[in-house]
């Protein structure tokens, strides 16, 4: 089901699982991976779990959140000339992302949740860690890494700024393409291929673009890990070649009591290329850490 949260200048959009059974007790909120939106957790949603409410929302500016209340601004700009009066680029953060899902979670009136972010969302999940930890009960973090941008990273992302300034989404789309899907999920699982860029191209160019400005300037979070408390479980596709599993075994070594579940003949996306192998672990820690 889909819901939204019209606040005075934007609009907060997310899916949310139907109830199994009895009131669920317990929250978890699924953060999505760039350039996607909350569709991409709908196997998740879906299968949902007893005593468990699953919340996705789209991240601002992707799906159907609007990032601004003007549609007619521009979208951030990099050197801060094009940027609409309501948001300069000066302005912009993957903070913005954590800050709406605690407006999500005041909202809906829940006091804690278990976050699970893949890739950019995995950025937001730590961007929450950091701005509000006593909101998080658990921690899954998927496909995705602590560090900042490097110098090279951030000069691909100005470069994917250009393009998408040129030619628009279904560029950076193809651009992204190879990074998000393992080689076998494209070739033999054209259908998954066909979803993948259908979410994508779902997204206004705005939402996508200051989602490249939000990740380039995200600050490391690597000191962050060893601070954490919370249950936590690290996820990874064995064939993301975008976040590999060298990636993710260095963050559960660095979170005190961390797991970690490999997902086989899973790409980058892989609640979306194995979402039943990826479903078993998720499930299986809610189960054993939080109570579920
Ligand atoms: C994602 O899947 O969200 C992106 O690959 C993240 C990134 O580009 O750093």
């Amino acid at each position: 089901m889909r819901h939204d949260i019209r606040l005075d200048d934007r609009i907060i959009s997310y899916l949310e699982s139907a109830p199994l059974g009895p009131v669920p007790s317990r929250v978890l909120v699924f953060l999505h991976a760039f350039p996607l939106n909350a569709a991409m957790w709908e196997a998740q949603i879906a299968a949902g779990l007893p005593s468990w409410r699953f919340l996705a929302p789209d991240l601002r500016g992707f799906g159907e959140s609007t990032h601004h209340g003007n549609p007619d601004r521009d979208s951030a700009d990099l050197d801060g000339g094009g940027a609409g009066p309501q948001t300069r680029v000066a302005e912009i953060s993957i903070d913005d992302y954590a800050d709406d899902v605690v407006v999500l979670l005041d909202s809906l009136r829940i006091e804690r949740a278990v976050v699970a972010g893949l890739s950019m969302g995995g950025y937001a999940a730590l961007a929450l860690v950091r701005r509000a930890p006593d909101r998080v009960a658990g921690l899954s973090l998927c496909d995705t890494k602590a560090e900042a941008d490097g110098e090279e990273a951030r000069g691909a992302r100005a470069g994917m700024i250009r393009l998408l300034d040129e030619q628009g989404v279904p560029a950076v789309a193809d651009q992204m393409m190879p990074r998000l899907l393992a080689e076998r999920t494209r070739s033999t699982r054209p259908d998954i291929e066909q979803r993948v860029r259908r979410i994508m191209l779902a997204n206004q160019p705005g939402g996508v673009r200051d989602g490249l400005v939000r990740m380039m300037r995200r600050p490391d979070s690597a000191r962050l890990l060893r601070g954490l408390t919370c249950p936590a479980l690290v996820i990874v596709g064995d064939e993301d070649r975008t976040t590999p599993p060298e990636v993710a075994r260095t963050m559960q070594q660095h979170i005190a009591g961390a797991e970690l579940a490999t997902i086989a003949q899973a790409g980058h996306l892989s609640n979306v290329e194995q979402p039943d192998r990826f479903n078993d672990a998720l499930f299986g820690f809610l189960r054993n850490r939080l109570g579920g």
